[in-house]
């Protein structure tokens, strides 16, 4: 692997721990402004200090995210579909490469609908966006996407999204946790992040997603409903992180989210 290639990879996956933490913040893109994500600046911003890399839209950096006090940048580069929309899965690059570098991104991020309409439209976009990031030493992510059938999550299905996503060249993958996770990592040779996806009902409940998630080899998480739409968004990535990077067990987790939630609350300091 290229020099630039690694270095970026190493700017999201933190050496110490070889894992990440990334904020997942480009619902956008098709979803317009979903709860919380109203102003991403406002939203984000605090969350900056705690994330390893931020997963995001270049309209987004540019309106919401002070280049100052950024982190390294994983740009959301498809695009072209809504919710409102016939079909989720027709989607397209809509990003140019040159305008990622201009952005100075650590990756590229594109989703590849596997068994939908558009499968084929999305898995040459990977292709091509692969080929571009090869010529520039950018690392692309692929989001194996599911759209609106959320059933669609199991290991199976999962299991040859990813594959086909590493075989058609992407540096790593996002998808989702599911049941025989380890089924999904086994069969795909690249690092694999879990999407948190819709907000669970309770805090822990995420927390302990992160935590068999990367009990069973995922190298980190791109998360974002069950962060910022979390009551508590600052104690929660605190938590995550110590999942991620110190392998911090659900109950020490939980121990560490509460105390961090006192902090926010200043509801503790009696007790
Ligand atoms: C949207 C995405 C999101 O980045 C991804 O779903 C992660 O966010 P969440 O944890 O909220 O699911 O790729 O298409």
């Amino acid at each position: 692997m290229d020099w630039g290639m690694k270095n970026r990879l190493a700017h999201i996956f933190q050496p110490a721990s070889g894992n990440t933490v990334m904020l997942a913040a480009d619902h956008g893109y098709f979803l317009g402004a979903v709860s919380r994500l109203e102003h991403v600046g406002d939203t984000i911003t605090p969350l900056i200090p705690y994330a390893d890399a931020l997963m995001i839209t270049r309209g987004a950096i540019r309106t919401s995210i002070d280049p100052l006090n950024a982190k390294p940048i994983v740009l959301r580069v498809s695009g072209g579909n809504s919710i409102a929309g016939e079909d989720l899965s027709n989607e397209k690059i809509t990003t140019s490469i040159k305008d990622a570098v201009r952005l100075n991104v650590s990756a590229i991020a594109l989703s590849i609908y596997v068994g939908a309409k558009y499968e084929h439209q999305t898995l040459l976009g990977l292709s091509e966006l692969v080929n571009q990031g090869q010529e520039y030493g950018i690392p692309v992510l692929a989001v194996t996407a599911v759209g609106k059938e959320l059933e669609k999550r199991d290991a199976r299905f999962l299991s040859l999204s990813c594959r086909i996503a590493a075989e058609l060249g992407a540096h790593f993958v996002k998808t989702y946790y599911c049941e025989n996770f380890e089924k999904v990592i086994n069969t795909c040779p690249v690092p694999v992040v879990i999407a948190g996806g819709p907000k669970l009902k309770t805090d822990v409940d995420a927390l302990k997603l992160a935590h068999d998630a990367i009990g069973l080899g995922a190298k980190g998480v791109d998360m974002g409903r069950n962060i910022w739409q979390s009551k508590y968004p600052v104690p929660m990535i605190k938590a995550i992180k110590s999942i991620v990077h110190e392998k911090a067990s659900v109950k020490d987790a939980e121990e560490l989210f509460n105390e961090e939630k006192c902090k926010v609350d200043k509801a503790c300091e009696s007790n």
